[in-house]
């Protein structure tokens, strides 16, 4: 999360920070991934996807994510869609069945797209042998027309690589290396069952920049067991050192009711809500005065990098990546779990790997879920993208983009903005602005907006 320098001290007062770390969605979509159904229950089913994608024009650039529910470790802080697994061979039939996907989703499409972007996330995708990311860039490249700048990104557990798994690398094409380190302090890393020294991290860092890949993100956690100001301050020089064009530095999710394996962490070894918020704010400091520039709420990008310019120049998007610079309004999501977004609506994967492999092998596209996008929903959904991206919205854009149904929201901010005490969302001339401030709180105050919360059974992590 970011937190503004202007703060001074002032938030120190715990009352804002406890007011405004309830439980709230992330915001990487709108409405989240609670409120998708299937077909028989007003959502989405594999006939309307097959639909949609047939609607995709030859010429409108899209983005895919392809996700690889697969670890050779298993992090007992990990959030993500994943099981460990010794063996490779499940591995090798889950890659048979992804080529399958790509094919069916080629047929339903009826053409050939055009492939701007492609990020490989997981789980670890950075655990396949290079012959089978070879193979996996030959299949998208048959059924997609990668643009001669296509931006290829694959998220890496240093762990795994090793000079083949570089070459596998340069055969896909990825020319964007997206790194876990979460945090070097040895404490720390046992209790979250994972050990990576900072050496073995800068040998990948060199091994990949050898090879030509030349753009670097770095993810980074605070808010884990036993973190204190002075390990995380240490972790963030380090992370420093190794000079990566990007780093995302999240706070823990801890979501144990959704991820039993958290279990293993005790929660007396967690640092409260004032505690994650000073770790914040210190790891933001060190990262501005090492000449970053903070994007959003938890990123941050060297001024020259194309995330800082996006952000400058008001282009800044999030996806279920997080923030990005990608314009493409078809983002295609391939693998089990995997979620994409088309201008009609959002769709889901079957996320139990099984299951998946069962119906892309009955040649069926393996849709679980998802929602049509009504237009407030699409208001909305512009609104809280704003409100996360910009730290604002302009009434006048928003009547532009939805005529008279903008009024709706008008209305709504106007009685936020009168109902704040605090000041964090002001109305400034016809914007409506979340001050520095209230930066922190930026996913409450777009939570404010949220049409779906509060329905249904979603629980979520901490607002801070
Ligand atoms: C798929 S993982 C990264 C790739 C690779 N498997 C690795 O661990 O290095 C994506 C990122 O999600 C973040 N993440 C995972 N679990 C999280 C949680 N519970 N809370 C916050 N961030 C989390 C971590 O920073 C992690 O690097
Ligand atoms: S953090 Fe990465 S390596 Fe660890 S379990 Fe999660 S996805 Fe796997």
């Amino acid at each position: 999360m970011t937190i503004h320098p202007n703060l001074n001290g002032e938030l120190g007062a715990a009352d804002p920070v406890r007011l405004f770390s309830a439980p709230v969605p992330r915001y990487t979509s709108y409405p989240t991934a609670p409120h998708f159904h299937d077909g028989a229950h007003g959502g989405v089913d594999a006939a309307a996807y097959r639909g949609w994608l047939g609607e995709i024009g030859p010429d409108t650039p899209v983005s895919a994510y392809v996700h690889v529910p697969f670890c050779d470790r298993l992090c007992w802080f990990c959030g993500c869609h994943t099981k460990q697994t010794l063996r490779y061979d499940p591995v090798q039939r889950y890659l048979q069945v992804l080529h399958r996907e790509v094919e069916l989703v080629g047929e339903a499409a009826g053409k050939p797209l055009k492939l701007s972007e492609l990020h490989l996330g997981g789980g670890s995708p950075s655990m396949l042998r290079a012959h089978d990311l070879a193979a996996l860039g030959e299949t998208l490249r048959r059924h997609f027309d990668f643009t001669p700048d296509a931006r290829i990104s694959v998220e890496i557990d240093p762990n795994d690589v090793t000079a083949d798994t570089v070459e596998g690398f340069k055969a896909l094409g990825m020319n964007r290396a997206s790194i876990g380190v979460q945090d070097f302090d040895p404490r720390v890393q046992e209790t979250i069952n994972r050990i990576q020294t900072f050496e073995d991290t800068r040998r990948v860092v060199e091994m990949l920049r050898e090879a030509g890949i030349a753009s670097m993100n770095i993810d980074a956690l605070y808010g884990l067991p036993h973190q204190s100001l002075e390990s995380l301050e240490k972790t963030i020089e380090q992370v420093i050192s190794l000079n990566p064009d990007r780093i995302a530095l999240f706070g823990y999710a801890h979501v144990p009711w959704m991820k039993t394996h958290q279990r293993m962490i005790e929660e007396t070894s967690l640092p409260d809500i004032d505690a994650r918020y000073a770790q914040a704010r210190l790891a933001e400091q060190k990262l501005r005065d090492a000449g970053y520039v903070a994007i959003g709420i938890d990123h941050f990008a060297r001024p020259e990098d194309s995330l800082a310019r996006a952000a400058d120049e008001g282009r800044l998007r999030r996806n279920f990546q997080g923030y990005t610079d990608d314009p493409c309004e078809v983002l295609i999501g391939l693998g089990a779990s995997s979620i994409g977004r088309l201008p009609q609506g959002y769709v889901q994967n079957i996320a139990a790997t099984g299951n998946y492999m069962a119906t892309v092998e009955r040649g069926e596209l393996p849709v679980a879920k998802g929602i049509v996008l009504s237009e407030d929903d699409s208001m909305r959904a512009r609104v809280i993208e704003w409100l996360m991206c910009e730290f604002a919205f302009s009434a006048a854009r928003l009547r532009e983009a939805f005529g008279a149904m903008a009024e709706t929201i008008i209305e709504e901010a106007d009685a936020r903005v009168a109902a704040d005490t605090h000041g964090f969302f002001r109305k400034q001339c016809e914007r409506y602005v979340i001050t520095p401030e209230g930066q922190p709180f930026a996913r409450t105050i777009a939570s404010w907006f949220d049409a779906y919360l509060g329905r249904g059974k979603a629980r979520h992590s901490s607002g801070v």
